[in-house]
């Protein structure tokens, strides 16, 4: 795919080196810091904006302790945490953006009409590609809305960032061959993987990784069994490197609620979201984030 890109287009005329002068990020939860956090390692300027500036400087300062802590961990050397972390800068809003960057990522809730809304505004900011991380929502539905939809497509990264290499790539209708070569281009620089899929709801990821999840949370409803022994049969007996209760604990379950729901008014029945789920959202039991869901999460 990547060749086919690359003939297409030839030399690819948005080069990584404009990669390096400056990218934006919009939100900067989980997986904002968590992208943030990829793209000063690997090199390029940062602008992150949030609500307002001071979610935007907390935002700011959480990639930098995770910077320090990649160092403690012995994965980063302090210089070139040291150089990130410098890297980024934190701005008021999306209107903040210095214009023409060379990629904006979104990662803002999910939810559609705020995501449009927001990928409306960073458009005004004529950066070379836009991208949402969005987990389920369909790039061609985020498009619609957009002026410049040839250089629009889904960059959907995995949590935590910094330790995952993947970068789910997703090409809409519209997505042209040149943003389809820089973003892979892109996956590159970060020194990451790219899996290209078409777009549909839940693209190849999330559709499969929430069925399980649901599945597993419906085991526990029925009493099968507790989670750490559901998670250990996947970990074990299908080597997956983490369950799907945990997994579901890291993304935040109210994360994944939305995307069961999202994905019920899709495909069905099959992706409605066990009451469980429900229940522990209502209750503010979010996973880690909020220090407890499947699992405890000691804070701080
Ligand atoms: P989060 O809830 O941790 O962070 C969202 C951030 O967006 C917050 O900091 C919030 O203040 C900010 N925000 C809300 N409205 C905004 C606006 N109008 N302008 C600027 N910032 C705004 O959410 P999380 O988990 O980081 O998810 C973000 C996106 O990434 C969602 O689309 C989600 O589906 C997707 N995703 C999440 C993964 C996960 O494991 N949590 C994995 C892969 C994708």
């Amino acid at each position: 795919m990547l060749a086919t890109a690359l003939a297409t287009v030839g030399e690819p005329l948005r080069r990584v080196d404009r990669m390096e002068r400056a990218v934006g990020i919009i939100g900067g939860g989980t997986m904002g810091v968590g992208v943030a956090y990829r793209f000063a390692v690997a090199g390029a300027s940062v602008h992150l904006a949030d609500i307002d500036l001071d979610h935007a400087k907390q935002s700011v300062a959480q990639v930098r302790a995770s910077l320090d802590i990649g160092v403690e961990r012995g994965k980063l050397g302090q210089d070139t945490a040291a150089q990130a972390g410098a890297r980024i800068t934190a701005v008021a809003s999306i209107d903040d953006l210095p214009e023409g960057l060379a990629l904006i990522v979104e990662a803002v809730v999910e939810d559609m009409s705020l995501k449009a809304d927001v990928l409306g505004a960073a458009e005004q900011r004529r950066p070379d590609v836009l991208a949402s991380n969005t987990s389920s929502i369909s790039i061609d539905d985020l498009a619609a809305g957009l002026q410049t939809p040839q250089s629009f497509a889904g960059m959907h990264f995995f949590n935590p960032v910094w330790a995952i290499h993947l970068v789910e790539v997703i090409r809409g209708a519209a997505t042209s061959d040149i943003t389809l070569a820089t973003i892979l281009e892109t996956v590159g620089f970060l020194g990451m993987e790219a899996a290209v899929v078409n777009d549909v709801p839940g693209f190849a990821s999330s559709r499969l990784g929430i069925m399980l999840g649901l599945e597993a949370i419906r085991m526990v409803e029925e009493g099968v069994a507790e989670p750490e022994a559901i998670d250990r049969t996947m970990e074990l007996g299908y080597r997956h490197a983490m369950g799907p209760l945990r997994t579901g604990d890291l993304v935040g379950l109210d994360v994944r609620l939305a995307i069961a729901e999202h994905l019920a008014g899709v495909y069905g029945e099959r992706f409605e979201p066990p009451a469980l789920l429900r229940k522990m959202v209502a209750e503010g039991k979010l996973g880690r984030k909020s220090g407890e869901g499947f699992y405890e999460w000691p804070q701080g």
